[in-house]
């Protein structure tokens, strides 16, 4: 627990060399599905990363000044009977006894609170312009600091952005966020073994599904990181396919991107497959270009290196590849000039990974006033973690060659910039065609 307080301190540090103020981050709403039934909850993630307190409707709040520091948790009040329909309540004092704040508060307080708080203070440090609920309460406390200005208060002369400061510290992972996500990548990485064990011809995509979130509860995991895609042919051209309900049939691949939550970290995974078992020889073609250019990407991630450099090592090999094979017009400089492979690869090699599966953080330098997009492409540090996930999809059309058509491949992997390079988190899972095609024939 005291790397949540770490972390809240961290923040008060910034604070105070800004002036000081009061901040506030509130969890998520819960949200109703049709009539009773609520969406699963889940904390937001910047909540999330300053604790771990399970309970919707509550708030953080930090007040930092030269002279005084303090964290207050807001939340629910015990309450009986809603115990007895939906479970444990803390209650705020056993709430900040449990989870370290220096006091806890009944959440129906806050308006009163922040109106006390915010007296005489420099900033409101709050994700202003996120949230419509958010930004009315930040003008409701204002106002009510403003109307005691007679009684000599002052009010906050400035709101501060704080998921900008958020953003900038999860962007590098701590030692404890890279032991979740560590284990969400095994877990994943077992559940897409599982899926290349049991997928058969004749099967439907949902059975494959069922399996990876078979193996992901079994293993603790908290439940699927985004929703889990298992495409059978065609369906893999589709970027976000959702249906999962195809039947799989020999002869083609099977595209699976899913990766669990646990402990609120996520991972990120894609695999490609034969469901037959054996890859044709066109599928291994185009397989092994998109392996290539993961490879290349993956050998740019080091300290100092730019996050776009993997980008644009996979898309040059790529793009060899698919002059190659006569998927796209040569010579490399040329296509690559023209974007004419985009038809083919149209997404982008990476994303952030961490509470959220496309997580936060600025893809540029900060400090950064180049206008040149790749200029200021952000430089990498240990701790920072990225997916690397080149593809190749070809659909069916006059002027593609035959062989190729309705074929669909990504290979996706979480990479942890370390100290002298990179760490592939979810290494466990098979990847060279041939280590694939040996798990899945026993
Ligand atoms: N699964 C979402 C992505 O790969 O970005
Ligand atoms: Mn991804
Ligand atoms: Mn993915």
């Amino acid at each position: 627990m005291q790397e949540f307080a770490d972390r809240r301190q961290r923040i008060m540090e910034t604070m105070r060399a800004a002036g000081g103020g009061v901040a506030i981050v509130c969890t998520g709403a819960e949200v109703i599905r049709n009539r009773d039934s609520e969406y699963p909850y889940r904390s937001d993630s910047y909540f999330r990363y300053l604790s771990p307190f399970p309970e919707p409707q509550a708030a953080i709040v930090l007040v930092a000044d030269s002279d005084r520091g303090e964290s207050i948790l807001f939340c629910r009040p015990k309450n009986e009977e809603r115990e007895t329909w939906d479970g444990f309540r803390y209650g705020p004092p056993a709430a900040a006894e449990r989870f370290g704040f220096d006091r806890g508060a009944p959440i129906e307080s806050l308006d009163e609170e922040m109106a006390k708080l915010l007296a005489n203070r420099a900033a409101l440090w709050c994700a202003i312009g996120t949230s419509e609920t958010l930004d009315a309460s930040a003008r409701r406390w204002l106002a009510a600091v403003r109307a005691q200005a007679r009684a000599g208060v002052t009010a906050p002369t400035r709101i501060a952005d704080l998921n900008h400061v958020l953003d900038e510290m999860r962007l590098v992972k701590d030692a404890h966020e890279i032991r979740a996500m560590r284990r969400a990548a095994q877990i994943s990485s077992a559940a897409h073994l599982r899926a290349m064990r049991t997928a058969r011809p004749g099967r439907r995509e949902y059975e494959i599904e069922a399996e990876l979130l078979y193996e992901f509860r079994r293993n603790g995991a908290d439940a699927p990181a985004y929703g889990s895609i298992v495409a059978a042919g065609r369906n893999a051209c589709v970027l976000h396919y959702r249906a999962n309900d195809a039947v799989m049939n020999d002869g083609e691949l099977l595209l699976i991107d899913a990766g669990c939550e646990f402990d609120a970290y996520a991972s990120d995974i894609t695999r490609t497959f034969p469901i037959g078992g054996r890859f044709s020889a066109a599928q291994r073609t185009l397989y092994d270009i998109v392996l290539d250019a993961q490879r290349a990407a993956i050998e740019t991630i080091r300290p100092g290196a730019r996050f776009i450099d993997a980008h644009d090592a996979a898309v040059r090999v790529l793009v060899q590849g698919m002059i190659d094979c006569g998927l796209v017009e040569g010579p490399l400089d040329a296509a690559l000039e023209s974007g004419s492979y985009r038809r083919f690869y149209m997404h982008r090699t990476g994303h952030w990974l961490g509470l959220d599966v496309h997580d936060c953080g600025s893809y540029r330098e900060p400090s950064a006033a180049d206008a040149d997009a790749s200029a200021a492409s952000r430089i990498l540090r240990p701790g920072m973690v990225t997916t690397v996930e080149p593809g190749i999809y070809v659909r069916a059309a006059d002027d593609v060659p035959s062989a190729f058509h309705d074929i669909g491949i990504r290979i996706e992997d979480d990479a942890l910039v370390t100290d002298d390079g990179c760490e592939i988190l979810t290494i466990d899972t098979p990847r060279r065609a041939e280590d694939i095609e040996a798990a899945m024939n026993g």
